[in-house]
């Protein structure tokens, strides 16, 4: 099996989502010896907008006419069989980079042709071009700041299913993730990230998660109680907890 991390945070290798995201690998790799795992933090890759231009549709058919660091980018999506996106929930989406790389990937689908009556099935409505896509699964694995999920992924869900089909994708959402970076709480945290192991492990056996264990894995780290001490004493003592530092 090989794997492709795709890593969508400006934070790089410090990121909280990341940490899921590799919990979850570890449990892929310990249960495939043969499983080949590639990681790409998007922050360093110079990736342009997607220009709108439809030269991908009309003109050059499935390529894309900009020349950067996507053209590796997808390379690697099609040579793997697993696609991982690692990403920070930001204003309940996807972080611009994270959605960057995805704008760009619009070449892998065909144009979008009316038929009557598709929108009204709510299906996506564009053919992969490439059919071997259709035997890729797609990882979406997240860590957002507030203390629950509660209704915190519904945009996304509700994107990716438009894209995919909501049984066609697999949903990792972690709620309190300043929390997975905060150093007092490193044991905690290596207690915590069993799961997503376990996780991982289960993804093998059964090519996807059940819905039980994804909604397992949203269960939060901390209490309230423990969660709010620390994410105000992050924010009101100088120096304390994982905000207001630059990660290089
Ligand atoms: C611009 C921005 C927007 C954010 N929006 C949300 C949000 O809508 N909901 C939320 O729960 N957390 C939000 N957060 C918090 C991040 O999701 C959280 O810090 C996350 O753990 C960062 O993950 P990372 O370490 O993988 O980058 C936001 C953070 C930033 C910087």
């Amino acid at each position: 099996m090989k794997i492709l991390l795709l890593n969508g945070s400006m934070r790089g290798n410090s990121s909280s989502s990341l940490k899921v995201a590799e919990a979850f690998v570890r449990g892929i790799v310990s249960e495939d010896k043969n499983a080949e795992v590639i990681k790409v933090n998007l922050r360093d890759k110079n990736i342009e907008h997607c220009y709108g231009c439809f030269c991908c549709w009309k003109i050059n058919k499935g390529q894309c006419i900009i020349r950067d660091d996507m053209d590796e980018i997808r390379k690697l999506v099609l040579e793997s069989d697993v696609i991982i996106e690692s990403f920070p929930l930001y204003f309940f989406g996807l972080p611009s980079k994270m959605k960057a790389f995805m704008d760009r990937m619009i070449n892998f689908v065909s144009e979008y042709r009316a038929v009557n009556g598709d929108e009204a099935t709510g299906r996506f409505l564009h053919d992969m071009r490439y059919p071997e896509l259709l035997k890729k699964k797609l990882v979406l694995v997240s860590a957002c700041g507030y203390e629950e999920t509660v209704d915190c992924y519904d945009s996304v869900i509700n994107q990716f299913d438009k894209i995919c089909g909501h049984d066609n994708y697999t949903r990792i959402f972690v709620p309190q993730g300043g929390m997975l970076a905060e150093e007092t709480f490193e044991n905690k945290v290596a207690r915590y990230l069993v799961k997503f192991e376990e996780a991982g492990k289960e993804f093998v056996r059964n090519g996807k998660l059940s819905e039980e264990t994804e909604t397992k894995l949203q269960i939060p780290m901390l209490g309230h109680n423990t969660f709010s001490r620390a994410i105000n004493m992050n924010w009101d003592e100088p120096g304390v907890g994982p905000y207001g530092k630059v990660v290089k």
